[in-house]
């Protein structure tokens, strides 16, 4: 269920270049399950409900009733979410979204997770609901550059971790897809910019693949029409999605990115 709810920050730390990791605590954590949903998180105080952000979930954990959320300071917003301490509080809408189907990968199979900067958060979670089923999970994550990198050892816990960078000043230069096209996989789960999910879809590297479109959204509600996407079969007409409430996961094909 969707709930509204001001959350109390258990700790708000920078951990890459403009990379800020926030732990929150609350019941909507009660209401989060699939990897991959997301929450709109009020950046700001006032009554604009453009002071809200969509945010990936990064982490969920119910036996402390807390969850994580990874974003990136760039602008006035979540550069006032940045200066939150510890025992704030902030206003937190959701969970939101589709999530990955973590059903289509069964024991046995290896899933790759692909995620390209603020793509990475949401296949943290989703590498270790992966991981207590029994699938194997690599991981393979793309920046810019080293001082941009995130998440490394925490996904290192659920299976090996590929890094690619941009300027090759940490890990592989070049592209995730670089690396992807040297591994195995029986299903592709990927979150990123639009141009690394052009490519992972056109690439064709597993039997099954899920990309999160969630760099696509606007208001994350379903109010401004900034994320409809058109469908494969029908690539010019009145068939559409909505990333934000029919996605932001959808099946490779599905959706015209
Ligand atoms: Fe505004 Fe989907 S992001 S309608």
């Amino acid at each position: 269920m969707i709930k509204q709810e001001n959350c109390k920050i258990v700790s708000n730390r920078q951990i890459a270049e403009s990379i800020f990791e926030l732990v929150l605590c609350g019941d909507i954590t009660n209401e989060m399950s699939d990897p991959g949903q997301f929450v709109h998180v009020k950046v700001a105080d006032g009554f604009d409900p453009l002071l809200r952000r969509p945010i990936s979930i990064a982490a969920i954990d119910k036996d402390s009733g807390t969850f994580t959320i990874i974003y990136r300071k760039q602008g006035r917003g979540t550069s006032m979410l940045a200066d939150k301490r510890a025992g704030d509080e902030v206003d937190i809408l959701g969970p939101l979204g589709n999530g990955f189907p973590v059903d289509e990968a069964t024991v046995g199979n290896t899933a790759v997770l692909v995620g390209g900067g603020v793509g990475v958060p949401p296949m943290f979670e989703l590498a270790k609901q992966l991981a207590h089923k029994g699938v194997s999970v690599i991981s393979i994550i793309g920046f810019q550059s080293a001082s941009n990198v995130f998440y490394e050892k925490q996904l290192a816990k659920y299976g090996e971790v590929y890094v690619a960078t941009a300027d090759g000043s940490y890990g592989k230069k070049g592209y995730v897809t670089d690396i992807l096209s040297e591994i195995y996989a029986d299903i592709v789960f990927a979150c990123g910019p639009t141009p690394m999910l052009r490519a992972i879809e056109s690439g064709v590297y597993a039997p099954k693949t899920y990309l999160s479109l969630e760099e696509r959204m606007g208001c994350g509600i379903g109010a401004c029409f900034a994320c409809v996407c058109h469908t494969k079969e029908d690539p010019n007409g009145f068939s559409y999605k909505k990333v934000c409430s029919d996605g932001p996961v959808f099946a490779a094909g599905e959706v015209v990115i």
